[in-house]
């Protein structure tokens, strides 16, 4: 059965790690599975008060994950912390009050980071979040990518072939989970 995923790197960054990692995700899924990259760039910073009137990035959001079967967040970690911008993309995607378009998108998180200890504060909080909003979250495997900075080439494409497995050994098991949840 075909899949359409809504993913989501925590990083504005040009030459973000992160976003090339949510990218390897794409270029190895499964043959059925199509994944979508949300760009939450232009998403306000939050705000009430715009929701009377929400903005058309806010709505591009909400049909984005009303769209998607299941849901692929990939943060960096900023002092032990997931990253706000992906935060602020979770906030307006549970707003207005009531009408949260994230409710039972089955979830998985993945933690990059360029150095070999990091991440894991990033995804502990980010799987906190994620209980509150009700979205049913893949436990294992878990994914962080540590030392990032030697895992890509000059075009930003995956070239560790270790890496490469475990992201299709990953899909494998997510693909497996999305479907007993949905
Ligand atoms: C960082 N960085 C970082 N790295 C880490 O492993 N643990 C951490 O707690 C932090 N803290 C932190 C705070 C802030 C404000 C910044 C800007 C950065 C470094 C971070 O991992 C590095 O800049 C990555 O390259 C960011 O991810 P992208 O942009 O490459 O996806």
């Amino acid at each position: 059965m075909a899949i359409t995923i809504a993913a989501f790197s925590g990083s504005l960054r040009k030459d973000s790690f992160t976003t090339k990692l949510i990218k390897a995700f794409k270029e190895l899924a499964p043959e059925d599975v199509t994944v979508d990259i949300i760009d939450i760039s232009q998403l306000p910073l939050i705000n009430q008060d715009l929701e009377i009137n929400l903005p058309q990035a806010v709505k591009q959001l909400h049909n984005s994950i009303e769209q998607a079967d299941a849901v692929l967040l990939a943060t960096p970690e900023y002092n032990r912390s997931y990253s706000p911008v992906l935060k602020n993309a979770l906030d307006w995607g549970s707003r207005p009050e009531g009408q949260s378009k994230w409710k039972s998108k089955p979830v998985a998180v993945l933690g990059c980071t360029p150095y070999q200890l990091g991440a894991f504060g990033a995804v502990h909080h980010l799987r906190q979040v994620l209980t509150y909003l009700d979205m049913p979250a893949m436990q294992q495997p878990e994914f962080y990518l540590g030392k990032a900075s030697d895992k890509f080439n000059g075009e930003g494409k995956l070239t560790d072939q270790e890496t490469k497995d475990l992201i299709i050994q990953f899909w494998d098991a997510y693909i497996i989970w999305i479907n007993k949840i949905n």
